[in-house]
Order: structure tokens, then C-alpha cells, then sequence
């Protein structure tokens, strides 16, 4: 008898032991802060001046490697790769955990980059990229855009805003990138996993690829 199939089994056996082990208390590893316990630390720091101008200069330092795709600021200069810069503090740490946890996904590489930071450190970019102004782009209207504005109007805006500002967890769109837009809708619509949220996914199911560019027109339009 060879011994493959008794290591495996042996393998197997002992996985299973520590499968079943490990939802029992760890006594050496300190236990990861909650992703509530990091939303009210940062709540807490927005409403402390003192602790915000600490936070906002590790922040500065923190989001430095993240520069080379997102740009200077958390201002993009590709049209695939979201601006940071402006956006909503908590919903920023919300995709940051939820990379981490890998209830997104993106390129190994961003998500190892986020995993790098610690727990503060994600708060304090968060806090740091939300107060980056976005530069001003030319915006155009059009036809397309029209069309777009009346279906925000009726299905997007209760949530996002009048001026496409969203609020708390609910991302701003007014000054994201037109192509980043499109794809992300896409992503909801695909149901792939590379994006869920149960509100999302409802309101892309059926839009068609008409609609997306027409919305994304529209959102384009919207001051920062
Ligand atoms: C290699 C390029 C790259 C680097 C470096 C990078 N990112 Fe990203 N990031 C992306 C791309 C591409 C997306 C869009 C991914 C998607 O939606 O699937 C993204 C998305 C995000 C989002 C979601 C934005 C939104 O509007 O939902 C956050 C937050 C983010 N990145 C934070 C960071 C932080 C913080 C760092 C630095 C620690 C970083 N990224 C470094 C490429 C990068
Ligand atoms: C019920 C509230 C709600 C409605 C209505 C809604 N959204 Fe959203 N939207 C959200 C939330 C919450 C998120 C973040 C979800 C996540 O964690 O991925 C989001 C995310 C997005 C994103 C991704 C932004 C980014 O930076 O990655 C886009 C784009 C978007 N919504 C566009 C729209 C459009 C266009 C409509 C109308 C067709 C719409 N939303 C309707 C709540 C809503």
C-alpha cells in the first residue's frame, strides 16, 4: 500500500480538526476591531478637531502608495480607475473592509495593498481622501444625457442625491469617472460576485446597456 492515500487521509483528518477548532476562542491573537467598531471610531474622529488633523496627516501618509493608480489626491487620471478624492468617508472604509473581506473583488494587487494597512490606517485614509477636492472637468450636456436625467430622477435619486452627493455609506457619483460608472453598474447588473449589494443589484437587474451610458452622461454632468 502506498502511503499517499494515509497522508491524505491524515491531511484531511487534521484540517478537519482545525476547521472545527477554530471557531473556539483564540487565545493568541488579538481579535480584528468590527467593521462597526472602525465606522464609529471614525464617526468619532470627524467630530474631534484635535484627533481629525492627526488623522488627516497619517491618512495623507497612508494613501501615498496608493497614488499611482488613483492619482495624486485620490484624483484619477484613468477612466477605468475610480477617483477617490471627495468621496464619502464611511463609504470609503466600507469598500476598503469589504475588499478585505472579500465581499469585492479587484486585482489581487489593490486588495493586498489595502491588507496592508492597519485597521487605523484605513480610517485615517478614508478620512483624508473624503476632504481631497476633485479637479474641475469640462462637463457637457446632450441628448444622452437628458434621457439619463430622467431615469435618475424617477429611480437613482431618493438615494443619491439631488446632486449626485450620496451621503454616509451611499457613494457620491457627481464627479466619479464616466467609464468607472458604467463598468460598476455593469458589475451589480452581472450578478459575477465582483460587486453585491443586495439595493444594487435590484436597481441595475434591468437596465440595458442604453440606459448605463445614459445615466453615466448624465452623472458626468454633475458638478463635484
Ligand atoms: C494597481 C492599481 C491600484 C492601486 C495601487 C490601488 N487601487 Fe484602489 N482601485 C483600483 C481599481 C482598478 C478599482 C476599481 C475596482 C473595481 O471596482 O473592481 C479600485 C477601487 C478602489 C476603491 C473603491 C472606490 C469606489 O468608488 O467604490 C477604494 C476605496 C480603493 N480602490 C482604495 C484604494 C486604496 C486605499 C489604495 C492604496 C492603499 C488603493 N486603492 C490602491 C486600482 C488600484
Ligand atoms: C436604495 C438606495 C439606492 C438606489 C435607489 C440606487 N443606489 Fe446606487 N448605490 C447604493 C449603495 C448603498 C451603493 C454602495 C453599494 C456597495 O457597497 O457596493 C451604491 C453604489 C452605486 C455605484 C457605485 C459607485 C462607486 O463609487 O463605486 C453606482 C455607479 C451607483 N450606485 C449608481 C446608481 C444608479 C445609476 C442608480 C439608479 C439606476 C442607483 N445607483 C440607485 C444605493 C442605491
Amino acid at each position: 500500500m502506498s502511503l499517499i492515500p494515509f497522508s491524505s487521509l491524515a491531511g484531511l483528518l487534521f484540517f478537519t480538526t482545525i476547521a472545527a477548532a477554530a471557531p473556539s476562542r483564540d487565545a493568541e491573537k488579538p481579535i480584528p476591531p468590527t467593521p462597526e467598531a472602525l465606522h464609529s471610531k471614525l464617526a468619532q474622529i470627524s467630530q474631534n478637531p484635535a484627533m481629525l488633523s492627526t488623522a488627516l496627516k497619517d491618512g495623507q501618509k497612508a494613501a501615498s502608495v496608493c497614488r499611482h493608480c488613483h492619482g495624486a489626491g485620490g484624483n484619477s487620471l484613468l477612466p477605468e480607475i475610480p477617483n477617490l478624492a471627495s468621496q464619502n468617508a464611511a463609504y470609503l472604509l466600507e469598500q476598503m473592509n469589504k475588499f478585505v473581506q472579500g465581499k469585492r473583488k479587484s486585482s489581487e494587487f489593490m486588495t493586498g495593498m489595502i491588507k496592508a494597512l492597519t485597521p487605523d490606517e484605513r480610517i485615517n485614509a478614508a478620512l483624508y481622501l473624503s476632504r481631497q477636492p476633485i479637479i474641475n472637468r469640462l462637463v457637457v450636456s446632450s441628448a444622452q444625457s437628458a434621457t439619463g436625467k430622467q431615469m435618475y430622477d424617477k429611480v437613482c435619486i431618493n438615494c443619491h442625491g439631488v446632486s449626485g452627493t450620496g451621503s454616509d455609506k451611499i457613494p457620491r457619483l457627481a464627479g466619479q469617472q464616466i467609464k468607472y460608472i458604467e463598468d460598476s453598474l455593469k458589475r451589480y447588473r452581472s450578478g459575477s460576485g465582483e460587486r453585491v449589494d443586495a439595493r444594487m443589484a435590484g436597481y441595475t437587474r434591468n437596465l440595458s446597456d442604453a440606459d448605463i451610458q445614459n445615466l453615466a452622461a448624465y452623472l458626468s454632468t454633475l458638478r463635484p
